[in-house]
């Protein structure tokens, strides 16, 4: 006898995208110690946490240490003052109404969208656009959704919806009848946004097909025109046929500190073997009390206040600064002539990689030459290849030392 493995996981590429980048920017880093690396690679915020969070987090964190105000678990599903807070600020304000128990705070949106799947058939069919943020892909990949990979890096069970240029990074419809649908708006990588009538389409869509639409909405605090709803409730009919994930770490600084939340509205249902409809809510609030123990008091009572209007303006005023890196980038970048999208409506910035050069390509020569670091379109997706991505959440500084070395290079 032997111990067998996850075969799914052989499926897998050998390693995770942004690990992969750091493994060879580490390489390159050993091999060039005096080279002042700039990262502008993975989505990570560079401004700590708002001053009004962190003060509530050291308070819970004192509450902590007493015997009166110690907690230990917590609800599994998150403690109402913040979910409360959730509802009434990010929903009720957009005319969105939601029970208190179809709401599932967590610790990242990662986790959950990488989750989700757990809940769902493994025959069912799975659509993403592409290129697409790597962990919807992933972990169904590892679940055994997916088949193995052809030789242009599309798992063969998946419907790939690809977005580049010549449709302007907006996803049609499927040709095919598909049951789940990912979407991620704003968009990583490509920073793209739909506006009320184009979400309404995919709305409409899943409900015409009964499938179910997976909405990220992790980069919703980004938005900055108008008409582009920041939830896909707000869509008539959507509480239907959506799940919607939303996370502290990008509007907040929470990526190291770890908070996000998951809406799973009752009306959301999927078909048993004998085609009864069931409700999803209560198979997510199974699988959380069964695998997960809450996220922590004082990280909960932390993104609390980001709901303060002291924390409302200090998030905005962080915003404000990761929009201006993008617009700095979008301008240096087009000023030297190549075609960049994104970065109106998020904090990424989606480049067509210059002539001739493929994503990595363009990778090595800024690694090398300027020492630069961005990520390759092509670990989105095979729709990403001759893409690039670029982050706007370095600091002020760092962003316009990185764009003076880019403007240098002639392509
Ligand atoms: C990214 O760079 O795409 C994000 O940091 C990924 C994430 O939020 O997990």
């Amino acid at each position: 006898m032997v111990v067998k493995i996850n075969e799914n996981y052989l499926l897998l590429k050998s390693s995770y995208i942004f690990a992969e980048i750091a493994q060879r920017v580490n390489k390159f880093q050993e091999e060039n110690p005096k080279a002042e690396i700039i990262r502008l690679g993975i989505g990570d915020v560079t401004k700590p946490l708002p001053p009004t969070v962190l003060k509530e987090f050291k308070n819970a964190v004192d509450e902590m240490g007493q015997p009166d105000t110690f907690r230990g678990y917590g609800p599994e599903q998150g403690y109402s003052f913040l979910i409360q807070e959730i509802i009434k600020n990010d929903f009720q304000s957009r005319g969105i109404e939601l029970d208190s128990d179809e709401v599932f705070i967590s610790d990242g949106a990662k986790c959950d969208t990488g989750n989700i799947q757990e809940i769902f058939g493994l025959d069912n069919v799975v659509a993403v656009t592409d290129p697409v943020y790597p962990v919807y892909v992933e972990t169904n990949v590892m679940a055994g959704r997916t088949g193995p990979m052809d030789e242009e890096g599309r798992y063969q069970k998946l419907v790939y919806l690809p977005c580049t240029a010549e449709n302007d990074f907006v996803p049609s419809l499927p040709e095919e009848p598909v049951d789940l649908i990912y979407l991620c708006l704003p968009n990583n990588p490509t920073g793209t946004v739909l506006n009320k009538e184009e979400l309404s389409r995919w709305v409409n869509y899943a409900r015409e097909n009964k499938s179910i639409i997976l909405f990220d909405a992790a980069y919703e605090a980004y938005i900055q025109e108008d008409n582009i709803p920041h939830s896909i409730y707000e869509i008539e009919g959507a509480k239907e046929v959506a799940i919607e994930f939303r996370s502290f770490s990008k509007n907040a600084g929470f990526t190291g500190t770890r908070c996000a939340y998951t809406v799973v509205p009752k009306q959301v249902m999927a078909y048993d073997s004998e085609g009864k409809a069931q409700a999803l809510n209560p198979l997510w609030n199974r699988r959380q009390t069964t695998k997960f123990n809450g996220v922590s008091y004082p990280i909960q009572r932390a993104a609390e206040a980001v709901y303060t209007p002291e924390g409302q303006s200090e998030i905005k005023e962080y915003i404000n600064y990761y929009m201006e890196n993008a617009r700095i980038i979008r301008d240096s970048l087009e000023k030297i002539g190549l075609n960049v999208y994104g970065g109106v409506n998020s904090p990424y910035i989606w480049i067509k990689t210059p002539e001739g050069m493929d994503s990595w390509e363009f990778f090595d020569l800024l690694l090398n030459e300027v020492h630069v670091v961005g990520t390759p379109g092509s670990g989105f997706g095979p729709s990403g290849e001759g893409y690039f991505r670029i982050t706007a959440f370095n600091t002020l500084e760092n962003t316009k030392k990185a764009m003076e070395r880019i403007s240098k290079l002639s392509f």
